[in-house]
């Protein structure tokens, strides 16, 4: 899968792209991507990229010029691009999963008060919130976006991984515990010690539907099954 992303700071990108797990799904070739300067595509000596809101108001906005000259360079009108935004849809794993799905996407960082709507009715296809608060980089609410999508890809991480975790059937993921037995006094529940695979798995899916009841309710209700 190729990830095409515009930024004005493409070093913050870059870094996210050569470290750990995703170090390594661009070395096996699972994970490609480009990441170009909206800067490169300013036409003005001082290489404008902003200017103040038409009506007024604090703050600057992202030009359109520079930003669809990118977006024509990347191949946008044709390819799925998103745009990270709080005034976005909200992204979910299903979300991710949707993503995990397309050969390649673009992804435009926005910074300051945002992007000139143009822009965004002529080559956005989503817009997307990573969450109901307000970054100062794009950049950041991007590498959350393709971090939930490429680790879904075939080969990143193990199948039973992504089995057992959090949201898929719907649920937050129940506890975990590692060696030693105890620590500070706190033992490590018996039934994980027991051997006992129906047993476990039972303790797991209970403790999964106790977190989910205390986090985040809204997620059960009007779901049948999931009474203790
Ligand atoms: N840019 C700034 N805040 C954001 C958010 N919550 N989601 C997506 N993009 C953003």
């Amino acid at each position: 899968m190729k990830f095409t992303l515009l930024s004005l700071f493409p070093e913050i990108l870059e870094s996210y792209f050569s470290s750990s797990i995703m170090a390594r799904a661009v070395e096996k070739g699972i994970v490609s991507y480009r990441n170009i300067n909206i800067r490169d595509f300013a036409v003005d000596k001082h290489r404008t990229c902003d200017d103040a809101p038409y009506g007024g108001g604090p703050g600057m906005v992202l030009k359109a010029e520079p930003l669809a000259a990118a977006l024509d360079f990347a191949g946008a009108p044709h390819l799925r691009t998103l745009c990270p935004t709080p005034s976005g849809r909200p992204f979910t794993q299903d979300y991710a999963k949707s993503l995990s799905a397309e050969e390649e996407i673009v992804l435009v960082c926005g910074r300051y008060e945002g992007i000139d709507q143009r822009v965004i009715d002529l080559y956005v296809s989503d817009e997307i919130s990573v969450g109901d608060y307000v970054l100062s980089s794009g950049e950041i609410a991007a590498m959350v976006i393709i971090d939930a999508v490429y680790r879904l890809l075939d080969g990143v991480i193990s199948l039973d991984s992504l089995a057992e975790e959090s949201f898929v059937e719907g649920l937050l993921e129940y506890p975990q515990y590692t060696r030693p037995e105890v620590f500070r006094g706190l033992k490590v529940p018996e039934v994980l010690l027991s051997g006992h695979h129906a047993n476990i798995s039972a303790w797991r899916r209970e403790q999964g539907i106790m977190k989910t009841r205390k986090y985040r309710p809204e997620l059960l209700a009007g779901r049948k099954g999931y009474e203790i």
